[in-house]
């Protein structure tokens, strides 16, 4: 590689996560080169500091004015709007007032409140398991729970399309790891026959999964699992609060709870707040306590961040209205979107993908949606493959039918401007 020819329309992200040179730093030259090319070619449009709260519409510093601009937000996670609720704002303060500002300490040491034993007793009785423990994050929840139960000999079995923290987890705790096709439990069924015996193993499956919005095929995935007779993990980062009567997730959906050995959930989606969290029997998420590396030596959440989280599941089981309204703007979105002539993929959620195809296409549509003032997520390698890559609408229960009607003008035109 040149370095002083590099045109990053020539190149993606993963040339040079790829990239290998005598030296630790040699890919430093090269991808400098091309994000400097990037930049210069206004691509990069994602990863800007926002000024206000994350509502329907924010402020978002724009580099390339060197001014804080004014976007509607169709990327957040705050599909609920309970990051910017009032109570559990109050909430918040109030905590932090009588506590402060942090943890300052690992759980097990001294960073164990009366609000995280609350929030985990909550979330357990929430989700009608004997017991939970919460995580700094939900990638440090699948990373601490994978690494922790595996071990080198055993067998991880997950969907191709899981989450990075699924992948991550399993291959820190050194176990074979094995995908099958997307939903698919055919497939899944020939990994199970072919696995020599005997065999100690975990599938790993999400809700409603990241960057496609589609449902897990949960009841044929179930029936496999049962039939050879491994544990089930189940991620329901995207459907907790969303799916199943009482906001239970996927599992509740399909009225499979009780099939779930591992329910794994994040705070940062529909609670509006940071932190992770496993739920399952009482004795196993005991030990997961004591041997989940990123709980142990991570610091714990916060006291007001478990206040404000408990504020939500009270809110939540009081009054479903934001969740109705969520489903509202999405089937208006998805129904708009379709009418279009859009590829969503196969969504059934608010996580709406919208299919772009190549990541130089993504690049110039990013770029054209960024000019008109609307920020949405922009994924391409490694979150999904260079050839998939797609803009991300995450909606919320807050947007209006003229953000949305707005929302889909920009992007229907930037498709258009760009074949
Ligand atoms: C399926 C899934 N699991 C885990 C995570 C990680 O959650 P957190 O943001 O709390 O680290 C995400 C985040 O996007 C996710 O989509």
């Amino acid at each position: 590689m040149d370095v002083n020819k590099i045109n990053c329309d020539d190149f993606s992200l993963a040339d040079f996560s790829a990239y290998n040179g005598d030296d630790l730093f040699d890919v430093r030259e090269p991808f400098w080169a091309f994000y400097q090319d990037a930049v210069a070619k206004k691509y990069m449009v994602y990863g800007n500091p926002i000024s206000t709260a994350p509502s329907s519409e924010f402020e978002v510093y724009d580099r390339y004015l060197n001014q804080d601009r004014h976007f509607l937000n169709f990327c957040s996670y705050n599909y609920l709007g309970y990051s910017c609720h009032p109570e559990v704002i109050k909430a918040v303060q109030e905590t932090v007032d009588k506590y402060g500002t942090g943890a300052v300490s690992a759980p097990l040491l001294s960073g164990y409140y009366n609000l995280s034993k609350q929030l985990e007793d909550s979330i357990a009785q929430f989700k009608k398991k004997e017991a939970a423990v919460i995580f700094p994050t939900g990638y440090g929840a699948n990373l601490g729970v994978l690494s922790c139960l595996l071990k080198p000999g055993d067998i991880a079995i997950m969907d191709i399309l899981s989450h990075a923290s699924i992948y991550d987890g399993a291959r820190l705790s050194g176990a074979d790891i094995k995908m099958f096709s997307h939903n698919n439990a055919e497939h899944l069924e020939t990994i199970l026959k072919n696995l020599s015996k005997p065999h100690r193993a975990i599938v790993c499956i999400e809700g409603i999964y990241s960057m496609d919005g589609d449902l897990v095929n949960l009841p044929d995935i179930v029936a496999v699992c049962k039939k050879y007779g491994v544990r089930i993990l189940l991620d329901e980062a995207h459907a907790t609060l969303i799916f199943g009567e009482n906001g239970r997730g996927v599992a509740e959906h399909f009225g499979l709870e009780d099939e779930i050995d591992l329910t794994i959930g994040t705070f940062s989606k529909s609670f509006g707040a940071i932190g992770g969290f496993v739920t399952g029997e009482q004795k196993i998420i005991t030990y997961i306590r004591m041997f989940a590396r990123s709980y142990v030596f991570s610091c714990a959440m916060a006291p007001h961040t478990a206040a404000g989280i408990l504020k939500v599941l009270d809110l939540y089981q009081k009054d479903k209205s934001y969740r109705n309204k969520l489903w509202e703007n999405t089937h208006y979105m998805l129904n708009a979107l379709k009418k279009a002539g859009l590829d969503t993929g196969n969504t059934e959620s608010q996580v709406i993908p919208v299919i772009v195809g190549h990541d130089h296409r993504l690049r110039e549509i990013s770029k054209l949606i960024h000019e008109k003032g609307l920020y949405t997520g922009v994924v391409t390698y490694p979150a999904v493959s260079n050839k998939r890559t797609r803009l991300r609408l995450s909606m919320s229960s807050y947007h209006t039918k003229e953000q949305m009607d707005k929302c889909l003008e920009i992007i229907k035109n930037a498709f258009d401007a760009v074949k």
